[in-house]
C-alpha cells in the first residue's frame, strides 16, 4: 500500500498579507480549504494513510480542521509532523521517514490543484513500480518550472530547474511517487545555495540510477502559490461546482 505525504508547511510569502496569520493551504479555493484538494487527489488514488507536514505556528489549525482523517472515511488515517523551518521540499519529505520507511510513498504539494485521477498509475506502481515517477504536464512557458525531458518509454533523460533553454515543454507538477529507497537518497542530499534540500536534487539521484520516469497529467494542474494562480484555481473549482447539478 502506497503511503501519502502532503507538504503543507512553507512560508507562503508570495501570498502576504493573507498568510501573515494563517497557512496558505488553509486559505479557500472557492468553497473548501486548499488542502482538501490534494487530500482528495491522494484518496482518489487509493492512498489511505497520509502524513501532513505542517509549520509549527499553524499545526493546531490543521489538526482542528482535519483531525484523525475519519471525517474523510472510516479507513482513512491522518498523521502530522512539524517542520520547524521551511528547509525545502526534500527536507519536508525526509520528516516522513519513520512514517513511511520501508514503504512506497507518494508526495503531493499542499498548494497544488489536480482535476484528474491517478489511480491507475498508483496501482501499477504499487504492484511492480521501482524508482520514482514525476507527474508532468505540457506548459507554454517551461522556463518558469522544473523541466523534465523524457523518451518514448517515459524514461527521464534530464531534469532542470527553471532552465534558460528548456529541453522540453513539460513541467514537473507537485505530485511524485517513490520506491522504498527514497529516505536513503534524501540522506545523501546537501543544502542548495538557497539553504534548502531540493526536490530536484533528489530526482537527479533517481535519474543517475536510470530510475526516473515521467507520467502525464491528462486533466488540469494548477499551482496556487500566487494571487493570480490562486484566483485561477478558485475559478476552476467554482466552474466544477456550478456545473455539478
Ligand atoms: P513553495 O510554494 O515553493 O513555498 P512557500 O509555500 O513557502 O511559498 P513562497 O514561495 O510564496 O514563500 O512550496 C510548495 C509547497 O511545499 C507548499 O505547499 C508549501 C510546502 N513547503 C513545505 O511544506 N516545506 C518547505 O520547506 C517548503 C519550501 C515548502
Amino acid at each position: 500500500m502506497i503511503k501519502g505525504v502532503i507538504l503543507a508547511g512553507g512560508s507562503g510569502t508570495r501570498l502576504r498579507p493573507m498568510t501573515k496569520v494563517t497557512s496558505k493551504q488553509l486559505l479557500p479555493l472557492y468553497n473548501k480549504p486548499m488542502i482538501y484538494f490534494p487530500i482528495q487527489t491522494l484518496l482518489d488514488a487509493g492512498v489511505k494513510d497520509i502524513l501532513i507536514i505542517v509549520a509549527p505556528e499553524h499545526a493546531g489549525d490543521f489538526i482542528n480542521l482535519l483531525g484523525s482523517g475519519k471525517g474523510f472515511g472510516e479507513d482513512i488515517n491522518f498523521s502530522y509532523e512539524v517542520q520547524d523551518k521551511p528547509l525545502g521540499l526534500a527536507h519536508g519529505l525526509g520528516l516522513a521517514r519513520s512514517f513511511a520507511y520501508g514503504h512506497k510513498c507518494s508526495l503531493i504539494l499542499g498548494d497544488n490543484l489536480f482535476i484528474d485521477t491517478f489511480k491507475a498509475d498508483f496501482d501499477e506502481f504499487d504492484a511492480s513500480g521501482q524508482g520514482a515517477v514525476i507527474f508532468a504536464t505540457e506548459v507554454p512557458d517551461p522556463h518558469r518550472f522544473g523541466v523534465i525531458e523524457f523518451d518514448e518509454n517515459m524514461d527521464a533523460i534530464s531534469i532542470e530547474e527553471k532552465p534558460e533553454h528548456p529541453k522540453s515543454n513539460y513541467a514537473q507538477t507537485g505530485l511524485y511517487i517513490y520506491d522504498e529507497h527514497v529516505f536513503d537518497y534524501i540522506d545523501q542530499l546537501t543544502p542548495s545555495p538557497r539553504g534548502e534540500l531540493e526536490i530536484t536534487d533528489l530526482h537527479k539521484i533517481y535519474l543517475e540510477k536510470d530510475a526516473l520516469k515521467a507520467s502525464l497529467v491528462k486533466g488540469v494542474w494548477q499551482d496556487t502559490g500566487t494571487f493570480e494562480s490562486m484566483f485561477e484555481a478558485a475559478s476552476i473549482v467554482r466552474d466544477i461546482e456550478l456545473n455539478k447539478n
